[in-house]
């Protein structure tokens, strides 16, 4: 299998506290890799540095071949054009329209006329499932999961090959959650995507991922799909897959 992004030897610390040792990790073409952990864990730590945002102090981040610290600006700039990114806070631009929040992306390409704009920002929208009508509407003005969707289509402007989603159902009720989760997947497939998403939402990460990696003591404590990962017996895993509320979830997958 083609891996994706490679993770060899990672560590991170801000100051004296230490978040990620030696954490190695590797994510293959077209798979849905779902990390979960504690708050505090690391875990929006990990993405930002998959997208260059934050550099760890020690380890390798390969990324569709490319080395994240090697301070080679061009290819990090073409890098970023191939991910697209769900951050776990302010998902939307709140002074910039939906057209605007999604044209956003194209017109830092600084090639693309006005025509081609509109017409891919109008597409984008309505891979998402939102109505060009509410193009021309402030973020504000929109429900949680529209807002959810229209940051979608920005991550998926530039045709991305990676899609990172941080807590992409958090704030979400249960059935804007659903949907939502029924929306990645389809176009996980129809677009070839490897996705790397943080969750700790039980019922999202059972529909969506194919395997999970548990960030936990500052390591990755666990890493395979969700039957084996049930099986480890580490204080974190057992918190998170038991109880009422993880067996719920679990039931989806109809373990034996
Ligand atoms: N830029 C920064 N400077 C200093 N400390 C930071 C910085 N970014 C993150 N941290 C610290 O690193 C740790 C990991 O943060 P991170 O946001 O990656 O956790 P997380 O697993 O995403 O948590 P959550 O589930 O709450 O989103 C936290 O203790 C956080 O306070
Ligand atoms: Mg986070």
């Amino acid at each position: 299998m083609d891996s994706v992004i490679e993770i060899v030897g990672l560590y991170t610390r801000f100051g004296s506290h230490v978040i990620h040792e030696d954490i190695s990790l590797t994510i293959y073409k077209e798979e849905v890799l779902a990390l979960v952990g504690g708050s505090g864990s690391g875990k929006t730590t990990l993405l930002r540095q998959m997208l260059g945002l934050t550099s760890p102090a020690k380890g390798s981040i390969k990324v569709l071949g490319t080395e994240q610290y090697d301070h080679n600006h061009e290819g990090q700039r073409k890098l970023r054009t191939r991910s697209g990114v769900l951050f776990q806070q302010g998902a939307l631009f709140s002074a910039l329209t939906v057209f605007e929040n999604v044209a956003l992306p194209l017109r830092e390409m600084h090639m693309l006329d006005e025509d081609t704009i509109r017409e891919l920002v109008m597409l984008k929208l309505g891979m998402v499932g939102v109505e060009g009508q509410h193009a021309g509407k402030m973020p504000s003005e929109l429900s949680g999961g529209m807002v959810k969707r229209v940051a979608l289509a920005r991550a998926l402007a530039l045709d991305p090959e990676l899609l990172f989603l941080d807590e992409p159902t958090a704030g979400l009720d249960p059935v804007l959650s659903e949907g939502f989760v029924d929306l990645i997947r389809s176009l996980r497939e129809e677009l070839a995507l490897t996705v790397i998403m943080v969750t700790h939402d039980l019922d999202t990460l059972v529909a969506l991922s194919d395997r999970v990696a548990v960030l936990a003591d500052r390591r990755i404590v666990a890493l395979g799909p969700i039957p084996e990962i049930i099986t480890i017996s580490h204080p974190f895993v057992k918190a998170f897959f038991g109880g009422a509320r993880g067996r719920n979830a679990l039931r989806a997958l109809q373990l034996p």
